[in-house]
């Protein structure tokens, strides 16, 4: 259902002097959006074609994050400040004659649905009121606006917390900072909104008083969830906005059938998709875009960026950004994954094993202590312990292409721009500079030289040569015992 005649305003230019951060407030992040855009993601189900963003402070870096959200509009606040000098701004950039409801939402209060700002909408008409502020029921009420109610329990006014008596700090109803106007009367009370108060700024919450003066209904409504009214003011804030949000994106993923057994320490953003049958262990991370396929296993203790994993996949302790994980693949355990990795069905990178802008062909190996980086390997290929390909020669990244069924001996390298042919096998320890033939084994090692006694001869009174002296000692009796049996 879309509303019609209706205007959302966002307010999203205040500094947030109480993050002490030079990123602006509403552009922290959490479950993988900022807080803005939280705000945007869930306003923008309304469809509604009048979509108003306030900015001021580090207006264009606000600015550019909008351009994910094309419908939302900018509108530039003056020197003036306050939520109500905000509010009067958006108001007055909307089209001439517009009537219809104003929804006020606040740019660093990110987590409340769609569905609450649909049920506060359908309420605030029902009730045919001038304003219907979204409240909420907490224990602490500390730092938010209180709503002062009268004998008949109707809404008087919001006092805002470093205004309010003792007596009106201790009510617990609190507004939220989202609120639905009609957008006439509120243009009306906003001219009257004065700076005359404890934060000499123009309170949008001084148009509930004016309203009700003015012989308005004024109504408020109950959050169905008060935890999801929380406003981000600090640091103490967003990590607890973040939680929140996180548990509510576990649920929904624990409901449709993704097994997270320790939904404390597993953290999944809102941005992320899982399919039914996927495993997540403790002390893992699905953060960004990352899609999971059915059946896969992610962690324990492993992060994802911005990856896709395959059906069935096993993803162990590791660290992947921006990797494709094939179905049926393993990682891990303690492998890095990093932009570009790619790893077709059923292959396997396993412990120490750093990957970067390279493809890693269907069924192959690279189990153990290794570095592959711009490269593209087959299918069937093992790369044996300690594999290295030397991509980078201080000035250039070079390429490394391994053909099908390759067995590399255990430390190979392989120093870039290099070809290894189909089938081809390398010794351990060699140094590949030059191609290699298809079904060729190459080495590079000298054959192996014992040039006998030359600790003895050249470290003398070492350790070393006192231990070679016992053992040439006790092998010679041996010898000599052999002899003497025969
Ligand atoms: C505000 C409300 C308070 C409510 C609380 C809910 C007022 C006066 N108070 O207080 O009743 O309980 O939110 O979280 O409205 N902003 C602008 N321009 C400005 C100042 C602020 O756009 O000049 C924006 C901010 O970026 C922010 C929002 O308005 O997104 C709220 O501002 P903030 O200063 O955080 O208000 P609170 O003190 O939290
Ligand atoms: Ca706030």
């Amino acid at each position: 259902m879309t509303h019609e005649n209706l205007a959302i305003v966002i307010l999203a230019a205040g500094q947030g002097t109480r993050m002490r951060s030079s990123t602006p407030k509403v552009l922290h992040r959490i479950g993988g959006r900022t807080l803005l855009g939280h705000v945007l993601a869930s306003a923008s189900a309304l469809g509604s074609d009048l979509v108003r963003v306030v900015v001021r402070h580090e207006r264009d870096q606000v600015v550019a994050s909008l351009d994910e959200h094309p419908f939302a509009v900018p509108v530039d606040q003056d020197d003036v400040p306050g939520t109500g000098r905000a509010a009067q701004v958006a108001v007055e950039a909307l089209p001439d004659g517009f009537d219809g409801d104003v929804l006020v939402l606040s740019g660093d209060v990110p987590l409340i649905e769609t569905e609450t700002f649909r049920s506060l909408l359908d309420e605030h008409r029902r009730r045919d009121a001038c304003a219907t502020i979204l409240s909420a029921e907490l224990a602490d009420p500390t730092g938010y606006g209180r709503v002062i109610r009268d004998a008949q329990g109707m809404v008087e006014r919001i006092v805002e917390q470093k205004d309010a008596t003792a007596e009106e700090a201790a009510v617990t109803e609190i507004n939220s900072g989202v609120y639905v106007f009609r957008a006439g009367p509120l243009r009306d009370a906003l001219r009257q909104v004065t700076t005359d108060n404890a934060q000499r700024e123009m309170y949008l919450t001084d148009v509930m008083r004016i309203l009700r003066d003015a012989g308005r209904g004024v109504a408020a409504i109950s959050a169905p969830d008060a935890r999801a009214a929380l406003g981000v003011n600090d640091r103490v804030q967003l990590a607890e906005a973040a939680r929140i949000l996180n548990q509510r994106v576990v649920r929904r993923w624990q409901l449709e059938g993704v097994t997270i057994l320790d939904p404390q320490t597993t953290w999944i953003d809102d941005t992320a998709t899982l399919a039914p049958d996927v495993t997540v262990l403790p002390g893992s991370s699905v953060l960004g875009a990352t899609t999971v396929a059915e059946g896969a296993t992610v962690g324990p203790d492993t992060s994802l960026v911005d990856c896709e994993v395959g059906e069935r996949a096993v993803v162990r302790r590791s660290d992947a950004t921006l990797a494709v994980i094939g179905a049926e693949a393993t990682v891990g355990p303690w492998s890095f994954l990093r932009a570009g990795a790619e790893l077709a069905d059923g292959s396997k990178v396993g412990a120490f094993v750093e990957v970067k802008n390279s493809q890693i062909g269907a069924g192959s190996k690279v189990p153990h202590l290794s570095y592959v980086g711009d490269a593209s390997v087959g299918e069937g290929v093992n790369l044996g312990a300690g594999a290295i390909t030397a991509n980078y020669d201080d000035v250039a990244k070079h390429r490394t292409e391994i053909g099908d069924h390759v067995h590399s001996g255990s430390h190979t390298v392989f120093i870039a721009p290099v070809r290894i042919g189909d089938g081809a096998k390398t010794g351990a320890g060699a140094v590949i500079r030059k191609d290699v033939p298809a079904g060729a084994l190459a080495m590079s090692v000298a054959p192996q030289r014992n040039l006998v006694g030359w600790v003895q001869k050249n470290r003398a009174g070492t350790a070393a040569a006192d231990a070679a002296e016992r053992a040439q000692d006790s092998e010679k009796a041996t010898h000599v015992g052999q002899e003497q049996d025969r």
